[in-house]
């Protein structure tokens, strides 16, 4: 079992002392508020909790658990050190990581006389890049080397007040972060006891998760809220709407939708979107998430744009011009207003969509194409090849079985991926590039 010191004795350190020693590991908390050191030191929990003062006492009871106001002694009867401490807002709204600076410098003075491997693992919630900064200060106070004497490892905890001991116990998943294979495989020996799924990313994935992850908790309650709003006006149940709502687990509390990769558009999004909107607004009801979507979805286009020209070719290709693969539906199409900004830009253009071919073989949806598209029609080619042979920039708005090989076969041309091909062995070459990702 391992040695832990817990840096930070608040709501996140206090659960994760009492919760570290129930998976039967020896745990010895520090923070600089010594009334916290005291309170742990007896056993005691620093915070009110559910289910909080038995774990802490049982492990107390079983030696497990014990205090010290000395960063050395922590230090030196451990082998990992969870750093626990507040990152609050910066008046300018960045995250303030000066507890833990000075918690690590703390760690890193120690780890001066230390002979043995000793691994520092941040459970603070922290901006990406963190861990870097943290393993360049140890470096500096120490005196030692990050991979060979330490090792800095990104964990972040996903806990709730109220419901904290059942969630470390009970974690969605583990998240461990760090470039030292012996410190992520003492880390899988420390949660080995629990069930959760274990899952190692890069630290910088590790550091952003949380921000994403409490972000969108954040959406959900304000989006909820925006819907009960405007059902409240109209007299309709939001609780039934909203549980209806979580009942659809293909495409709405599901990993649908959630792919980084280029605008929506198509012929119900936008349209039942400004839908409700009205309704909000025909109730005088402000309603800043659902009246921003809109927005975001459109400057997400200019983005596109934006890109195109810092590339600045002249002559462009577009691979798909619907809404989205598998359809010839060209309502509302995101890539039709790309088209037409880039030609707008002066570029001259050349458009394959093999859906748009189709259409045109078989003649369906004729009119429609006459009618909404005759300034792009003239720019469709019948072969993919054609469009990269004869550009210099080629932007992927739908995915092509095609293009992998011809992301090779031709390296001057270069590829601007809105959908990600998901293709490995393409996305290191130099001619590609993925547009949010
Ligand atoms: N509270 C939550 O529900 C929760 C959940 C997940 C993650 N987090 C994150 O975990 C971190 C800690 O949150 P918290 O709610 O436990 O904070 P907290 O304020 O309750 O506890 C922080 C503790 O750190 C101590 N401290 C400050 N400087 C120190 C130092 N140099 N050395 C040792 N101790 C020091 C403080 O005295 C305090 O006891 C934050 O980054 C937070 O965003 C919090």
């Amino acid at each position: 079992m391992a040695k832990i010191s817990v840096f930070g004795l608040g709501y996140v350190g206090c659960v994760g002392v009492g919760c570290l020693a129930k998976l039967g590991h020896h745990v010895i908390g520090y923070d600089v508020d010594a009334n916290k050191v005291n309170r742990i030191s007896k056993g005691l929990p620093t915070i009110v909790e559910r289910d909080v003062d038995d774990l802490m006492m049982d492990g107390f009871n079983v030696g497990r658990i014990k205090a010290t106001t000395s960063t050395e002694e922590a230090v030196a009867q451990s082998d990992i050190s969870f750093v626990c401490v507040g990152t609050p807002n910066a008046p300018d709204g960045r995250l303030n990581i000066s507890y833990l600076l000075s918690a690590v410098q703390m760690i890193g003075k120690t780890l001066r006389a230390k002979s043995t491997f000793h691994i520092v693992v941040i459970r603070s919630t922290v901006p990406p890049g963190t861990n870097d900064i943290v393993s360049t200060t140890i470096e500096k106070i120490s005196g030692k080397k990050a991979g060979i004497n330490f090792a800095v490892v990104s964990n972040p905890e996903f806990l709730r007040e109220g419901m904290a001991v059942s969630d470390f116990l009970n974690p969605p998943l583990t998240v461990i972060g760090s470039e030292d294979k012996r410190a992520l495989k003492m880390m899988h020996e420390i949660y080995e006891p629990l069930v959760s799924e274990i899952v190692e990313v890069s630290p910088k994935v590790a550091e952003i998760i949380k921000f994403v992850n409490n972000s969108y908790h954040a959406l959900k309650v304000t989006f909820g809220n925006e819907i009960g709003a405007i059902c409240k006006k109209l007299n309709i149940d939001s609780h039934q709407v909203m549980d209806l709502f979580c009942r659809d687990d293909q495409l709405n509390i599901s990993s649908y939708y959630f792919k980084p990769g280029f605008a929506y558009g198509g012929s119900c999004l936008p349209k039942d979107l400004k839908g409700l909107n009205f309704l909000a607004q025909s109730h005088q009801l402000e309603v800043p998430v659902l009246s921003s979507i809109d927005l975001s979805n459109e400057l997400h286009i200019h983005r596109a744009l934006d890109r195109v020209q810092q590339i600045g070719v002249r002559s462009v290709g577009i691979v798909g011009l619907t809404f989205k693969a598998g359809t010839d539906d060209l309502r509302n199409s995101a890539a039709i207003q790309l088209a037409e900004a880039i030609l707008g830009k002066g570029c001259t253009l050349r458009i394959y969509d093999r859906f748009l071919n189709i259409a045109q073989e078989k003649e369906t949806n004729l009119r429609e194409l006459n009618e909404n598209i005759p300034h792009l029609l003239p720019f469709l080619e019948k072969n993919v090849e054609d469009v990269v042979a004869k550009t210099k920039l080629v932007i992927i708005t739908v995915r092509n079985p095609e293009i992998p090989d011809l992301i090779r076969k031709y390296p001057h041309v270069h590829f601007l991926d809105l959908v990600r091909l998901k293709d490995q062995s393409v996305e290191s070459l130099p001619n590609y590039e993925g547009f949010c990702w």
